[in-house]
């Protein structure tokens, strides 16, 4: 009530009831010149690299609502309260991000190709233009359940893939995981192979490894980019260069996979066939649209796998209870799985990976650019501001999660109706969410079922604990080294 009646009041730039939003507690640097310093290397006290860690300082030094002053005139705001989240996530009016600027750059200056900057950095009426059209294919549930056939079988050669890779002695999963992930994103979105499990393709040189090289360097290049005095405006700078060669690259890549996919041609059924049969989306905006599936869609399910497959290696109780749920889908390792089975039987494989998305969702949180004037834990915060959630650091406080660093998955089953709706967001939420949740949740359900139904999973990382280092993603910063053992039963 008191929130509805401070909003009411907050319509205009002035607000009475609210506080100031110069009085919220916050870092901005020395004589209000800004923190962007504090993350200079061998300077400052924070990194990109370590931005969670960055932002459990924050909320431990000034509490869970923060104004950080970047440069004058620069503010990121960062919440941690989840009723503030939630006041965010449910704004009036489509809802704007400020990210991917060097990415939407680039785009710009090549007209011929793109009509838009595509999804990730545009906003307004072109963003939601594409979002429409593109998230019938993307986000139906329907739609979704169809690609489980292909997915199962990409996945089952992936496990032949690994047992060539050394099954009995520890893996570093994450580059093998990458290799499926690159694989489903281009069957999934092209209706292509990349053959990226074959011995040619492993070559340094090869396409699918510089496609996963081009997709990594662009992501790192975003954080680097988007924040600070943004030379690359004005000059070429490293970080630009980067992005626009890696770019180029994918996009290549991407224009030489949409060229095998046009009418005439044969094909499976793909999104790509779908978009350009559809009248209300042009070349243009299919490729634009290729080249963000391509890029958002292979570092970002491949890290959020190898966090899952590191907590369920750790825990083998975990495992067991896994296994008794693929083995009722599954009693003969060989079928193939059903989707209509997936949906009612993986109620455990659902709770687990929900649970390893709550300690290492894939982003620390997500960013809006403030479209009203708003009042955050009762203060007032401009329309226009840059406003962060910092989900990841919530999700680990005993105030919002017994045992809040302990890996349960039993929680999603037995207390979820006592947990907070707006901390566990690991896709964001509302119409900005990702696009391809449902489509990179029954990627990894399969994923988890298929290995834990033919292997053990044994941790023999040389860390007790994983931590991240962010790329804007958030990245497992050391090996994740697993060993497979294969179960008799298989
Ligand atoms: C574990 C896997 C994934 C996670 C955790 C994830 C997470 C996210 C998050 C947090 C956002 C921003 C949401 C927001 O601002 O509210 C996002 C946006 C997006 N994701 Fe994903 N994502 C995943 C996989 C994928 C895949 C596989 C694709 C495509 C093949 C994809 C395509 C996109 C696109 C295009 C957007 C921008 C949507 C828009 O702005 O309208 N994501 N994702």
């Amino acid at each position: 009530m008191l929130t509805k009646l401070l909003k009411i009041c907050c319509t205009a730039r002035q607000c009475t009831f609210a506080k100031p939003f110069e009085a919220m507690p916050g870092p901005r640097g020395p004589f209000g010149l800004g923190n962007l310093y504090n993350y200079m290397p061998g300077i400052g006290a924070y990194s990109w690299l370590q931005l969670h860690k960055a932002g459990q300082h924050k909320y431990e030094k000034y509490g869970s609502i923060v104004r950080e002053t970047m440069l004058p005139g620069q503010d990121i705001v960062w919440l941690y309260d989840p009723k503030d989240i939630a006041t965010l996530l449910n704004e009036r009016d489509s809802p704007q991000r400020r990210s991917h600027l060097a990415l939407a750059r680039y785009r710009e200056q090549r007209p011929q190709l793109y009509k838009t900057t595509g999804l990730l950095p545009t906003n307004g009426p072109d963003w939601w233009r594409l979002r429409s059209q593109l998230q019938k294919e993307l986000s139906a549930p329907r739609s979704v359940r169809n690609f489980v056939p292909e997915v199962d079988a990409v996945t089952q050669e992936f496990l032949k893939f690994l047992e060539q890779s050394g099954a009995g002695t520890a893996i570093d999963m994450l580059p093998k995981l990458t290799r499926l992930n690159l694989e489903l994103t281009c069957l999934l979105t092209f209706g292509a192979r990349m053959e990226s499990f074959a011995q040619s393709e492993q070559q340094p040189q090869s396409r699918s490894s510089r496609l996963m090289h081009a997709a990594e360097t662009t992501n790192s290049c975003i954080l680097p980019t988007d924040q600070g005095l943004q030379l690359w405006r004005f000059v070429e700078t490293p970080s630009y260069r980067k992005l626009r060669r890696a770019q180029s690259y994918m996009e290549s890549v991407a224009l030489e996979l949409l060229e095998q996919r046009l009418p005439g041609q044969t094909e499976r059924a793909s999104l790509i066939t779908a978009y350009l049969q559809n009248p209300a989306l042009d070349h243009s905006d299919v490729v634009g649209t290729a080249a963000d599936l391509l890029l958002a869609g292979i570092d970002t399910t491949s890290y959020a796998s190898a966090f899952l497959l590191y907590h369920v290696a750790r825990h083998p109780q975990v495992q067991q209870r896994v296994y008794e749920e693929a083995l009722k889908l599954l009693p003969d390792a060989q079928q193939p799985l059903s989707a209509e089975a997936m949906r009612t039987g993986i109620t455990y494989t659902r709770a687990v990976l929900k649970e390893s998305l709550r300690l290492n969702p894939i982003s620390i949180g997500f960013g809006r650019i403030l479209n009203q004037d708003t009042v955050l834990s009762g203060y007032f915060v401009p329309k226009g501001t840059t406003v962060v959630t910092q989900n990841m650091v919530a999700c680990r406080q005993a105030a919002h999660f017994p045992q809040p660093l302990r890996f349960l998955p039993e929680r999603w089953l037995t207390q979820r109706s006592a947990l907070n709706p707006y901390l566990v967001l690991p896709f964001g939420h509302g119409m900005r969410a990702c696009i391809a949740r449902r489509l990179a949740e029954q990627n990894m359900h399969v994923l988890l079922l298929r290995l834990l139904r033919n292997y053990e999973l044994i941790w023999r990382g040389t860390s007790a604990e994983l931590d991240i280092i962010t790329l804007l993603i958030n990245k497992p910063n050391a090996p994740v080294l697993i060993e497979l053992r294969l179960r008799s039963s298989t």
